[in-house]
């Protein structure tokens, strides 16, 4: 379904457009995340640092009949406008700044998208005119929630994502 002044879909979920600073993921019947638990998740990151895009508010949309997670909406541009230097640069305090949630028992998980899956391999990490940024913690996980053992394993996972993204964004 087209929703009015769409922004983008992603793997599960449509994002429309609210205003010049808002965005709002709406949670429909159909998507199978989970619009509570992604709220606590985006809060929880907010909390450590500013790299996940901050969280606003969850509403009901009426006129959509659906849920919705509004977010502060950020507008991303193409990493390959920037010299490598300055992507260095931005990658080195994405990679603090992630680092940093996982010491406080946020990983974020989805970083990168199966291979299985169409589109863009690195489509939940912007870059914006403050550096790099995530959005999407739909499948992230808290320590607190899933315990020590699996979420050191969720880690390990995304160190290598980390430097699958390094890769990706310095070879461009
Ligand atoms: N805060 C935001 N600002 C601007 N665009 C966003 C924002 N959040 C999501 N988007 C856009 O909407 C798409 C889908 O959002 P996302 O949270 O990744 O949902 P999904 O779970 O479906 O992948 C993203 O790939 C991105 O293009
Ligand atoms: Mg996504």
């Amino acid at each position: 379904m087209k929703y009015p002044r769409t922004l983008s879909s992603g793997a599960n979920n449509t994002v429309i457009v609210l205003s010049d600073s808002e965005v709002g993921k709406l949670f429909t019947g159909d998507t199978r995340s989970e619009i509570g638990s992604e709220a606590e998740k985006m809060q929880f990151a907010n909390s450590i640092n500013s790299l996940v895009v901050e969280f606003k508010r969850l509403e009901f949309n009426e006129d959509l009949n659906a849920e919705m997670l509004v977010m502060e909406r950020i507008y991303p541009f193409d990493f390959r406008s920037y010299e490598v230097e300055m992507r260095e640069l931005w990658l080195s305090v994405f990679e603090d700044e992630l680092r940093a949630l996982h010491a406080a028992g946020f990983v974020h998980r989805d970083l990168k998208r199966p291979s299985s899956i169409s589109g863009l391999s690195f489509d939940n990490i912007l870059l914006t005119n403050s550096g790099l940024r995530l959005i999407d913690v739909g499948i992230s996980a808290l320590r607190r929630q899933i315990g020590d053992v699996i979420f050191e394993k969720y880690v390990e996972v995304e160190l290598q994502e980390i430097q699958d993204f390094r890769d990706y964004f310095l070879n461009r």
